[in-house]
């Protein structure tokens, strides 16, 4: 018997490149390669990139740089970059680095095969073509080995809002969601093989549209699922939160408490130029309904300082609607202008005042985020343990709000679901006892 080949996969950037990467395993798992974490011993290295602000291209390509000497020593090597920096600069790739033998876009994961026997062959492979067939249909199904009690599944990809700074409408595409029947499959399998929470991946996915009522619809389908315990979803536009989506938090239990809704700025006059097509009031208002069906309801977003034309008054009303909302989490970044997207032409703002105001912008999230963390000690609330913890008969778990809970003696199982009563909060994560 021949010995597999080793693959090793390298994951950037968001949660839908993990979700990809679990995927292009499997299907390289019928060429059969097996997975090494070891890049020193891989017959193929596959950089599974993002695109989304400078600094994470410009990792690919020092990343890619250090596998030189591994090649030097090993010329039947085979090195693919896949991902959004594939997409948008698939070409420029291959001419500057000569090493990398396989490029591949998100929308073509379905002919890597095809393309690895390409490189295999001496020749180059490159394809950043968006076929109209669905990949994920014709990525080889997933085995049926158990897992992890956590999975991430793509319902909804590529977006249409085309928000000045952003580069997805151009490296995922045009906005397509999968038909709820196959999302539907795919989760039960999920579930079959241990999965007790289904997070549904999309760049805009609250646009869902691949069932007749929305993501909500989808939603209330896949909670009637046996076994399936807690469902999330992310990541959402304004815009798109519809009456349905918004109602399904107050009714439906195993939809989660936490609602991931990027902002993104909080003063209008940016919020336009940013071609958000929304304003900062109908934000809040948003919350204010989502909030009188699920009081509860922890909030998460994204913000983006020093965007073209942003003054310290805009920053300040940005800050503003931080202090109206109250964060549960968020993330915040500089702005980083993407080539071929509108916003690049602008010119930029002082960019010390930028990471200043990135700085001031983090320090009051980071301090909501721990009041509110801080605000968990006392009170129950569902646990799903996910890995033993370091300690003997410690299990850590996530709860409902997405906090990461330690649980000394914890008696229950990975995989199971447990009351859990918080009695201390650190830096990043909570300690309970089981109730
Ligand atoms: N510069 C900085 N941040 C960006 N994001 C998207 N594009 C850019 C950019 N050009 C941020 C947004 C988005 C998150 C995924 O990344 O906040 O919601
Ligand atoms: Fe990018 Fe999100 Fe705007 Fe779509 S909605 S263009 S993914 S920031």
């Amino acid at each position: 018997m021949t010995e597999p080949r080793k693959l090793f996969i390298k994951t950037y950037g968001c949660q839908m490149n993990v979700y990809d990467s679990e995927r292009m395993a499997e299907a390289m798992g019928g060429q059969g390669y097996v997975e090494t974490q070891d890049p020193a011993e891989a017959d193929m290295i596959l950089l599974n990139t993002c695109h989304i602000r400078e600094k994470a291209a410009e990792k690919v390509y020092s990343e890619l740089g250090r596998y030189k000497a591994l090649k030097a020593e090993k010329p039947d090597l085979k090195i693919g970059v896949a991902g959004c920096v594939a997409q948008a600069e698939g070409e420029e790739i291959m001419r500057r680095q000569p090493l990398v033998d396989l490029v591949v876009g998100p929308q073509s994961y379905h002919r890597l095969p095809e393309l690895e026997a390409k490189a295999r062959s001496g020749a180059k492979a490159l394809d950043t073509d968006f076929p109209v067939e669905d990949k994920f249909e014709h990525l080889k199904a997933r085995p049926k080995a158990r897992r992890g009690p956590t999975a991430f599944l793509t319902v909804q990809e590529g977006c249409d809002k085309f928000c000045a700074f952003c580069v997805v409408p151009y490296t995922r595409g045009a906005e397509v969601s999968r038909p709820a029947p196959r999302v539907l499959t795919e989760a039960r399998d999920l579930v079959e093989r241990g999965v007790r929470e289904i997070t549904l991946l999309g760049q805009n996915v609250n646009a869902y549209h691949g069932h007749d009522g929305g993501l909500a619809g989808l939603i209330r389908e896949l909670a009637a699922i046996d076994g399936l315990e807690r469902i999330r979803f992310t990541t959402s536009h304004p815009n798109d939160m519809d009456d349905a989506l918004i109602a399904a938090h107050g009714e439906v239990d195993k939809l989660m408490p936490y609602l991931h809704l990027p902002v993104q700025s909080g003063s209008d006059r940016i919020l336009k130029r940013m071609n958000r097509q929304h304003t900062a009031d109908q934000y809040l208002k948003l919350i204010e309904r989502l909030r009188s069906v699920r009081p509860d309801l922890h909030m998460s977003g994204d913000f983006i300082v020093g965007f073209p034309e942003e003054t310290e008054e805009d920053f300040q009303v940005t800050l503003d609607l931080v202090e109206a909302v109250q964060y549960g989490s968020a993330f915040s970044f500089k702005y980083s202008a993407r080539p071929g997207t509108p916003a690049a032409e602008r010119p930029l703002v002082d960019q010390a005042e930028a990471d200043e105001r990135l700085q001031r912008l983090q320090a009051l999230l980071t301090r909501q985020q721990r009041a509110l963390q801080d605000a968990m000690v006392g009170r129950e609330v569902g646990v799903l343990f996910e890995k033993a913890g370091r300690m003997p008969g410690q299990l850590v778990g996530k709860s409902d709000y997405l906090h990461a809970v330690h649980v000394a003696d914890a008696g229950a199982r990975i995989g199971e679901i447990a009351r859990v009563k918080i009695v201390e909060s650190g830096p990043n994560s909570l300690r309970g006892v089981l109730v």
